[in-house]
């Protein structure tokens, strides 16, 4: 049974990629496949992250601890995607030129936030092993991961600020993980 939710749960993950490897198969990518590829990745990068922070309240909802035993595997597939990403962009979209990279990530400021969320996100990454945790310690684990909030925020306002006219997804995404984040807070303040 819980072989059968791991594979559930990895491929759910794994879909998205699924898909836009059959999109890009079949010349199904729009008319600017580089913008598709690359805004598809950032959203389900995004979107993971958010998911990953809604397994613990979900818990608590629920009762069940079954959605928190998958809370390392969709980390790391948000981190896979942000990955992949931001080599979408580096790679395909402006082509491996330094000059336009330092342009962007000093003159866009979605560009930059986006780099900050990136920052935050590579320590969890790599201390998400069992060792890690052994190695850091339970508590000082906890809280080096509480960073996993600051990247969701950081991704959701590089969102915010890389559009221009309908601002109501990126609003969305901000309004869930300020629910998620009073959630936290309320049940600290009530403990
Ligand atoms: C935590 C890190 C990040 C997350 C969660 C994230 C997420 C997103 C999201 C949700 C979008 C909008 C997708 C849409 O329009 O549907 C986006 C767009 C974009 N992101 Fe990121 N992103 C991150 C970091 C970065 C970094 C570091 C870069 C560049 C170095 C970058 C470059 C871009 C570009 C170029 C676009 C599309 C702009 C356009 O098409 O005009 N992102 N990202």
């Amino acid at each position: 049974m819980d072989r059968a939710w791991w594979w559930g749960v990895f491929l759910g993950c794994a879909l998205p990629l699924l898909a836009l490897v059959l999109w890009a198969a079949t010349g199904d990518l729009g008319a600017n496949p580089i913008e598709t590829v690359v805004r598809h990745l950032g959203d389900w990068a995004l979107r993971l992250l958010i998911l990953t922070l809604a397994l613990t309240p979900l818990r608590h909802l629920t009762g069940s601890s079954r959605p928190v035993r998958y809370r390392r595997m969709i980390g790391l597939w948000a981190f896979a995607y942000v990955c992949l990403h931001v080599l979408a962009y580096v790679v395909v979209d402006i082509g491996l030129h330094l000059p336009t990279l330092i342009d962007d990530l000093t003159k866009r400021p979605y560009i930059m936030v986006g780099m900050a969320g990136v920052l935050t996100l590579i320590p969890l990454a790599a201390t998400s092993t069992k060792g890690m945790i052994k190695r850091l310690g339970g508590r000082r684990w906890q809280r080096l991961h509480q960073l996993v909030y600051a990247a969701g925020i950081l991704g959701a306002v590089h969102y915010l600020l890389m559009v221009k006219a309908d601002i109501t997804e990126p609003l969305v995404y901000i309004g869930l993980l300020v629910l998620l984040y009073g959630i936290r807070v309320g049940r600290w303040v009530a403990r």
